[in-house]
C-alpha cells in the first residue's frame, strides 16, 4: 500500500510490517502518524493473506514518544477530544485479532512503549532504552499507558516508572514483564520476522480464539472466564468440548 508519509507499510509471506518512519525525530509519533498508523492497522485487519503483523521503527529508535512539537497546537480542546474519540486508533491495535510482535530498539519512550504495550509479543534489542516521561512533562499517557502498564508490571512498579519518569533497560524491562524477550543488538529484526512467519503459519481463527480467551483473562472473573474457554474450544474444534 502506498502513499503514507510516516511510516513504511509492507506484505511478506503473510506477515504485514509496519515501519514507523520518521527517522530524524526518533519516529516521534505525530497525528500524520496517527492517521497513517490508523489506515494501516484496518488494511491489516481486512486483508485475509495477513496472518501476523510486525511493527518495527527505522533509523536509530523505535519511538522517542509523542511528538513534543504538536503539543498545544489542536485548535481547540473539543476538537482534539473529537478526533480521538472519532480515530480510536489504540482500540484499533488492541483489537486486532492476528498476533502483533513490537520490535524495540534504541528509544521507547512513552507513546513508543505505550504502542508496544498494546502488541502481543516485543522483542527488543539489549541496548534499547526505555521511559515513561509523560508525568515529568505534566500530563499522564494517553496511548493506553495507565491500563496497559499495570497488567503487565503491576502497579507500584507502574507508579515508580511512571511518577519518576526515569530511564531504565532492556533486562529491567524483561523483569517487570514490560517486553517478553531480549535479543543481542545484531538479531533483533531476524527474530522478530521469525516469530511473525510463524505465527502467519497458524490458523488464524485458532490464533485469534486463544488471544480472545488471554484477554478474557485480564477483565472477567474466573466462571466468565471459564465459560469463554470452553466457548472458544468448542468454536475451534476441540474434541473434547
Ligand atoms: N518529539 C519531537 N521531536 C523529537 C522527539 C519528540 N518526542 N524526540 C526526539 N526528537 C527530535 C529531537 O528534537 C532531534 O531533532 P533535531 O535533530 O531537529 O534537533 C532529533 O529528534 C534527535 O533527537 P536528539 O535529542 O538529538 O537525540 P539524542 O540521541 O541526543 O536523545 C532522546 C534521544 C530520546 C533521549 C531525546 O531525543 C529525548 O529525550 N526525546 C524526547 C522524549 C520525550 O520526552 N518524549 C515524549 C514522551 S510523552
Amino acid at each position: 500500500m502506498a502513499g503514507f508519509k510516516s511510516i513504511r507499510y509492507e506484505i511478506d509471506r503473510g506477515v504485514a510490517h509496519i515501519s514507523l518512519n520518521r527517522p530524524d525525530v526518533l519516529n516521534a509519533y505525530n497525528m500524520q502518524m496517527r492517521d497513517d498508523f490508523s489506515q494501516a492497522l484496518e488494511a491489516v485487519q481486512e486483508d485475509s493473506e495477513v496472518g501476523a503483523l510486525l511493527i518495527s521503527g527505522q533509523g536509530r529508535a523505535f519511538c522517542a514518544g509523542a511528538d513534543l512539537t504538536e503539543f498545544g497546537t489542536a485548535p481547540s480542546q473539543v476538537i482534539a477530544r473529537q478526533v480521538r474519540w472519532e480515530r480510536d486508533v489504540w482500540g484499533q491495535l488492541h483489537g486486532l485479532n492476528k498476533p502483533v510482535v513490537a520490535a524495540l530498539h534504541g528509544y521507547c519512550i512513552g507513546s513508543g512503549l505505550e504502542i508496544a504495550l498494546l502488541c502481543d509479543l516485543r522483542v527488543a534489542a539489549k541496548s534499547t532504552r526505555f521511559a515513561m516521561p509523560e508525568v515529568q512533562l505534566a500530563m499522564i499517557p494517553a496511548a493506553g499507558g495507565t491500563q496497559t502498564l499495570p497488567r503487565h508490571a503491576g502497579v507500584s512498579p507502574s507508579l515508580d516508572l511512571l511518577l519518576t519518569g526515569r530511564r531504565f533497560d532492556a533486562e529491567e524491562a524483561l523483569r517487570l514483564r514490560l517486553i517478553t524477550r531480549v535479543v543481542p543488538d545484531d538479531e533483533l529484526l531476524d527474530t522478530a520476522w521469525g516469530i511473525c512467519h510463524q505465527l502467519a503459519s497458524l490458523a488464524p481463527e485458532l490464533v485469534a480464539a486463544a488471544k480472545t480467551a488471554l484477554r478474557g483473562a485480564l477483565d472477567l472473573n474466573l466462571v466468565e472466564g471459564l465459560a469463554l474457554e470452553s466457548r472458544l474450544a468448542t468454536l475451534s474444534g476441540d474434541p473434547f468440548h
